[in-house]
């Protein structure tokens, strides 16, 4: 699909409450890119090319919510899952939709494949999409996310790390070890090595207090991480060592530091997670 690397075709998109302003190719139909502005309604995302249409599409669109099963609720966002095969169109516009904001592979029409977890959080007038990951539901590769997206006017929010850490509390459900489709973007990587380091120290603080010593199957097998990116994560942060003939995992004092200054700082302002009890959900059959 040659048409994937080319530039960026839309210039503006009214969603919702907000403008969003496009950062890659994506390909809604070649007369859309004539317009200064094109219409996607944020429950159903089908486009519109004119204001009057999109107006006359809104008196008539009832979805309120993502069209699947409620699988998470807390006092701040919700999660649904929805198959690609049962809600090929909503999946498909969700792609294109994205597609604005992912540089690399995406899928448009082969949504069959896949589930969508889509992020809401919740108001009077419905369920406002915020972000979502794919995830096929068979992964030769054992990936437990497709893609990833954090609407551009929500990025820098935390919202990102509650996607990833839910892929993971599905993945723990599964009683599998999870990691992300390759290539990562490099927004995805860092997002993704945030994630991972927050996690490890974490563990291994908790260790350190108990006197246990983990190995790298071990913290795995804890945290639904592959092996291999538990040690890629080690790797950069300079915690592997070989000391006396045996590997050993160390955790510098720069990295408690910063672990300890981030949890005082969420005393002040919350990191949002996800309450694993609160999830709903059993493995697809
Ligand atoms: N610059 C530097 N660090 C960044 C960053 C940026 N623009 N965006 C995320 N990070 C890192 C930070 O460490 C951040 O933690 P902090 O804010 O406490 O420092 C951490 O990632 C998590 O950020 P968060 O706010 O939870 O992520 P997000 O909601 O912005 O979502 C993505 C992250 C990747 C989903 C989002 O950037 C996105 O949708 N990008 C476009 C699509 C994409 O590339 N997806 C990945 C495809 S593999
Ligand atoms: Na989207």
């Amino acid at each position: 699909q040659a048409e994937i690397s080319r530039i960026r075709n839309i210039s503006k998109v009214q969603f919702g409450k907000y403008d969003l302003f496009p950062w890659y190719f994506s390909p809604y139909p070649e007369s859309f890119t004539q317009e200064d502005l094109i219409y996607i309604c944020e429950f159903c995302l089908c486009y519109y090319a004119d204001n009057k249409s999109f107006t006359r599409h809104r008196q008539k669109c009832t979805l309120q919510h993502p069209p699947g099963n409620e699988i998470y609720r807390d006092d701040y966002v919700s999660f649904f899952e929805i198959d690609g095969r049962r809600q090929r169109t909503w999946c498909r516009n969700l792609c294109l939709l994205s597609k604005m904001f992912l540089d690399h592979k995406t899928l448009y029409y082969d949504v069959d494949p896949f589930l969508f977890y889509v992020m809401t959080n919740r108001d009077e007038k419905g369920c406002h999409l915020i972000g979502y990951f794919s995830k096929e539901k068979e992964s030769a590769d054992g990936y437990n996310v497709a893609c990833i997206l954090t609407l551009p006017q929500f990025q820098r929010k935390g919202y990102g790390r509650i996607l990833i850490q839910f892929s993971y509390e599905l993945s723990k459900i599964e009683g599998k070890l999870g990691s992300p489709e390759k290539p990562l973007s490099d927004l995805g990587l860092l997002s993704y090595r945030q994630y991972w380091t927050e996690n490890l120290v974490e563990k291994l603080l908790e260790d350190n207090a108990s006197g246990s010593k983990c190995s790298i199957e071990q913290l795995a097998n804890k945290l639904a991480m592959t092996p291999t990116d538990v040690e890629s994560t080690l790797q950069a942060l300079k915690m592997q060592v070989y000391h006396r003939g045996e590997h050993k995992i160390v955790l510098p004092t720069h990295l408690i530091k910063k672990h300890e200054a981030s949890k005082e700082k969420q005393k002040a302002r919350p990191k949002r997670s996800i309450d694993p009890a609160r999830i709903q959900w059993k493995p697809p059959v």
